[in-house]
């Protein structure tokens, strides 16, 4: 039994329990509608109560059902009879209240819900439009501009913004049972009676000011997307048709958004996202990890400090330990600095602050590792320095300890091979700044255990990253795509002599948050060149490969910190000027690589750096570097900024159709120039078959 239906005196209370979050399935909306009409029909009864048992209210819609006919009853069928009950429904909420779960509340009578509650309509998060009443229950609750705000935003408001903006009525302390009930008896002693937000007056006009604030303000999030124009439609609808008109509107809107490439971009990743951390699986169970409660972090640099910060926020306690005190206090004061500006910016309160940074302890010796669950080296990218230290934290710490190492460049199994216990030694690629960005490439090396993958995969999940799973070879994933694909292209163009800035308006266009060159330009040119020179010692790539960058480190032009890279910066400034030294660079590499100029197009531009990216990406998967074609989605949209609304290189590639992806590449390969345009066997082979990365995907049960 989901919904359960309980009598206290005169209040009836219907209680959804349906771990873990209680999402709304078929099951709790037919429990639902039946306490609706026990409540309804039962005399003794003058009130109805709805809460949720566990960590939440209605979370939200089961989204397994989305995108299929969604079984019996329908939404419209269970709001309807719990808005028109004649005895008054309230809800009363805790947790996180999100899309469905806010609908069913706002079709109730009265609404309460705990000060820490949280509400929110994510739907545009997914490319789709609320579909049981939200955009037309929602403006007659809180105003229109707020409710446009909301929907834009997709993010949750607190419990103190839900009281001021009427979406609830009152709080009630934290055992929402009780307070429900007492809330229903204030009611009931007060006569009141159901108040039906359908009933309230329509909004006012959602005029074009309101839009374009509300756009403007979401603008990053919502940059080539298509689903707010339907919230505005809806928005609209909710002033100027009736309530059943607008509601059917709604529905009908709802269902295209369902329908649209965006959405279901968007749900892929979602869904790839929420699958990439399952834990390996041996003798037909998942394979457990050990829960990470203490961990050390060997090297406080840049990334030593961003990965112990990662650490703290998720509560576990680490040993940040450096080779001597300057660094350790050079270490120790990034992270006060980064934790005073998180506080200062509204991010986290003053206690959060203080209480994670007491999580971290610095050290001067190793032996402050010795009782951790995991210890992770981020010492400089060398390979004896690296070996030396996992062989000292080898001896040092339990066996059942995960060694991980954070290498952007070297080879794991090589690492792995300095210590006793390879099986124990994993790879965790964070990426700058470890403590923001969502991505953790999760390296398996020749001996790594499956112990010890879903040991990182869990924590990845603790941290709230999204973990992926890649193989130990050059630059992993992102960085392989990154460096044989995309930026490779980038370079020749350079060379070909197109701009820096067409390349960037271009990308940006398709929807990258930034174009590659200043992408480059602020990450460092001489952080890529340092990785480029290990990796290619690893395995040699034919030149040119990445030769204006290596000149520019040369030459000490490394971008925004130097004032100079492929751009041209004012101290202190982040906008890129145009660089009037770069054409005379790219002009005698050209010359020196033998490199033509060429005409090259906007499209020939797009073309060329999102299929390499996908070609890239195929022989990846042909070489069993990526178990899945929606883990290179994960790893591009969550860690290189490809637009997740395009749904990653190779959701995009299946949905431009492989055929014609296929046919472009050969082009390229024939008149783009570079000698590396090898079509990947995967690829041609999916698409002469009329197959799709996500279809091969499936057939391995992936
Ligand atoms: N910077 C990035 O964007 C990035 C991204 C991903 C991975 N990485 C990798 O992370 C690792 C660290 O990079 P970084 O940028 O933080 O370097 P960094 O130079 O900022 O920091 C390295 C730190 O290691 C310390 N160290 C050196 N030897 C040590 C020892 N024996 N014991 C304890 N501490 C020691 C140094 O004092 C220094 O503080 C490298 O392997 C790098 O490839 C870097």
């Amino acid at each position: 039994m989901s919904v359960s239906f309980e009598k206290h005196g005169d209040i009836a209370v219907a209680l959804v329990d349906r771990p873990p979050v209680n999402a709304i399935d078929s099951v709790v909306r037919a429990g639902l509608l039946s306490a609706t009409s026990r409540a309804a029909s039962d005399p003794a009864v003058n009130a109805l109560v709805i809460a949720c048992r566990g960590r939440t209210f209605m979370s939200g819609a089961d989204l397994s059902e989305l995108g299929s006919i969604i079984p019996p009853p329908s939404y419209a069928d269970v709001l309807h009879a719990l808005e028109s009950c004649a005895k008054p429904v309230i809800t009363a909420m805790h947790g996180t209240i999100l899309g469905g779960g806010l609908e069913v509340a706002m079709a109730c009578h009265y609404r309460c819900a705990t000060r820490t509650a949280r509400f929110g309509m994510p739907e545009i998060t997914l490319g789709i439009l609320p579909g049981a009443g939200g955009t037309q229950r929602l403006p007659r609750l809180i105003g229109v501009e707020n409710a446009l705000d909301m929907l834009l935003s997709g993010a949750p408001v607190d419990g103190a913004r839900a009281l001021e903006l009427g979406l609830i009525d009152e709080f009630v302390p934290d055992d929402v049972v009780d307070g429900g009930i007492a809330f229903a008896r204030r009611l009931l002693e007060k006569n009141a009676r159901p108040r039906l937000t359908r009933s309230k007056p329509a909004p006012s006009a959602l005029t074009d000011s309101m839009i374009a604030t509300g756009l403007a303000r979401h603008a990053r999030g919502l940059k080539g997307r298509t689903t707010q124009n339907l919230v505005i439609e809806a928005l609209r609808a909710a002033r100027q048709l009736s309530f059943d008109e607008g509601l059917a509107l709604e529905s009908q809107l709802s269902a295209e958004s369902l329908e649209s490439t965006e959405s279901r971009a968007l749900r892929h990743v979602f869904f790839a996202e929420r699958d990439c951390g399952r834990a390996p699986v041996a003798n037909g169970a998942p394979v457990r990890g050990v829960d990470v409660n203490r961990a050390a972090v060997v090297g406080a640099g840049t990334m030593g400090s961003g990965i112990a910060m990662a650490l703290a926020d998720a509560g576990i306690h680490v040993a940040l330990i450096e080779r001597d005190r300057p660094a350790l206090d050079r270490g120790l004061n990034i992270i006060r600095d980064n934790y005073a500006s998180a506080v200062q910016r509204g991010r986290i309160d003053e206690a959060a602050a203080r209480d994670r940074q007491a999580l971290i302890e610095g050290s001067l010796a190793l032996e402050a590792a010795r009782d951790t669950d995991l210890v992770i080296e981020a010492v400089f990218e060398d390979l004896e320095l690296k070996r030396s230290v996992l062989g000292k934290i080898d001896s040092t710490t339990r066996p059942e300890t995960i060694v991980a190492s954070n290498t952007s460049s070297l080879s794991l199994t090589s690492l792995a091979s300095a210590t006793k216990n390879p099986d124990r030694v994993v790879g965790l690629h964070f990426f700058s700044p470890a403590n923001v960005m969502r991505l953790l490439e999760v390296v398996r090396g020749e001996h790594t255990s499956d112990a010890t993958v879903a040991t990182a995969q869990a924590l990845a999940r603790k941290l709230r990253k999204v973990g992926v799973l890649v193989g130990d070879g050059f630059g992993f994933v992102g960085n392989r795509m990154m460096l044989d694909g995309y930026f490779r292209e980038v370079e020749l163009m350079l060379l070909q002599g197109v701009t820096p800035e067409r390349i960037d308006s271009v990308m940006e266009n398709f929807g990258f948050a930034m174009g590659p060159n200043r992408v480059n330009d602020m990450a460092g040119i001489d952080v890529g060149t340092r990785v480029r020179a290990e990796l290619t010692r690893r395995e040699s790539r034919p030149s040119p490969y990445h030769v204006v960058s290596d000149a520019l480190t040369a030459l000490g032009h490394v971008g925004q910190k130097s004032g100079r890279g492929i751009y041209r910066y004012q101290s202190g400034e982040r906008a890129a000027l145009p660089n009037p030294e770069l054409p005379l660079l790219t002009r005698a590499l050209a010359e020196k690589h033998g490199v033509a100029p060429r005409d090259v197009s906007d499209q020939e531009i797009e073309h060329r750096c999102v299929l390499s990216l996908i070609n890239v990406g195929a022989q990846i998967l042909d070489e069993g570097l990526a178990n899945r074609a929606a883990d290179i989605d994960v790893v591009w949209t969550a860690g290189y900024g490809f637009p997740r609304w395009r749904g990653g290189p190779m959701f995009y590639a299946d949905t431009s159709g492989l055929a014609g992806v296929l046919r472009r590449i050969e082009e390229l390969a024939s008149t783009g120039g570079g000698n590396y345009w090898h079509v990947a066997p995967l690829l041609r082979r999916l698409a002469s078959g009329g197959g799709t990365f996500a279809a091969w995907d499936r057939s391995r049960g992936s």
